[in-house]
């Protein structure tokens, strides 16, 4: 039997609420398959934690997480804590510290789940995301200077080494190549003269090894346009961390929403866990009251079991989620229904168990 070391950060607001629905379903897998088992450890790390400490997790958590096979983590960040605090001090820590540097998105129209944009088919949105993970324009390169004064000046710098673009389009082109799809690149060669001129000659340098991969090249902004109006445009695509960040949510808002997006930071070499998240936040509007969506959650999880290499239990999960939502008798409040956020998860276990 494989076992599995789960970390588990729940974090705040929500995160605890749809993290612990994710494991129930983890839970009912190792039930259904007595080859694959979990350990889990969970770690009180976040705001909470932060304002009891004075840090987001202790100073040796990378050294802890280390040894675990996997993070699950659910979200940070809450009124009293500034943002990028909450961010820069524990999710960035660990993408960074893991060298997580692919980010993969799933933006895919299940059948039920609710689409904004009219006249668009359930097959017309269906692509991946990879998103880099690691440099770009999060970076965190720059300076602030006269801070206050009239000549203030700030500089944010983007950083795109050769080694960070290769390894994330040499990423995306194996997934179009062993998915037989088309791998589509996102960048800004007219306006960004440097980094996305090398973004685009890296992206056509890599592809000279790929001859078999159908290729095509959007400036960002055409881009989000036929993210809208043309989406079945798409099915592998490769860009860099801000335009990933934000297509992602357009993404994720043409495809069910908020509570059905979920993300993995994977560290493709395996020298250190990966960390599966939904991708909302810790939505302290609605924390504590039963009302949140775990499903982005749970989607994480059948990222994780893809991850592992169980790819039938990643497609039943998400079978599950499809067919709890064409059902539409537990949906939870994002998404018309009244379920509470345990009740949608014990439904999804239960479809599982059906399966
Ligand atoms: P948010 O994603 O927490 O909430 C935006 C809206 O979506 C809210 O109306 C919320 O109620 C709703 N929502 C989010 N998740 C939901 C779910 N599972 N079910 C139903 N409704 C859901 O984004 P917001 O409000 O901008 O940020 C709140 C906090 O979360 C901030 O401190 C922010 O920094 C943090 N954050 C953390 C992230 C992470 O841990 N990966 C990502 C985004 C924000
Ligand atoms: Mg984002």
């Amino acid at each position: 039997m494989n076992t599995y070391k789960i970390a588990v950060i729940g974090g705040d607001g929500v995160g605890p609420e749809v993290c612990r629905e994710g494991k129930k379903v983890l839970h009912k897998i190792a039930e259904l398959d007595k080859g694959i088992g979990f350990e889990f450890e969970d770690f009180p790390w976040g705001c909470e934690y932060y304002l009891e400490h004075g840090e987001m997790m202790p100073q040796d958590a990378l050294e802890t997480l280390k040894k675990f096979d996997a993070v699950y983590l659910g979200a940070v960040g809450f009124p009293g804590v500034p943002d990028h605090i909450s961010l820069w001090d524990i999710l960035l820590k660990i993408r960074k510290g893991f060298d997580q540097y692919i980010n993969l998105r799933p933006i895919k129209l299940l059948k039920g789940a609710p689409c904004p944009l009219a006249g668009v088919k359930r097959e017309q949105i269906d692509m991946l995301v990879v998103r880099e993970n690691s440099e770009g324009e999060y970076a965190g390169s720059g300076s602030w200077m006269y801070k206050g004064k009239i000549n203030e000046v700030v500089i944010q710098d983007s950083v795109f080494s050769r080694l960070g673009c290769e390894r994330v389009i040499r990423y995306a082109y194996e997934l179009a190549k062993k998915e037989k799809k088309t791998l589509t690149s996102i960048s800004k060669a007219n306006a960004l003269n440097y980094s996305m001129v090398f973004w685009d000659q890296i992206f056509e340098e890599v592809g000279r090894e790929y001859p078999d991969v159908e290729t095509y090249s959007y400036l960002v902004d055409a881009a989000s346009m036929f993210f809208v109006k043309e989406p079945e445009r798409f099915q592998i695509v490769v860009t860099s961390n801000l335009f990933g960040d934000i297509l992602t949510d357009l993404g994720a808002a043409i495809a069910g929403g908020m509570g059905l997006a979920a993300g993995a930071n994977i560290n493709p070499e395996r020298l250190y866990p990966s960390m599966f998240e939904p991708i909302h936040g810790s939505a302290p509007d609605i924390a504590g009251t039963g009302q949140a969506n775990p499903l982005a959650a749970v989607w994480s999880v059948s990222q994780m079991m893809d991850f592992f290499g169980y790819e039938e239990w990643g497609k039943r999960i998400l079978d599950a989620i499809e067919q709890l939502l064409t059902e539409k008798k537990s949906l939870p409040r994002d998404l018309g229904g009244s379920s509470t956020t345990e009740a949608v998860g014990n439904e999804i276990v239960r479809l599982l168990e059906r399966a």
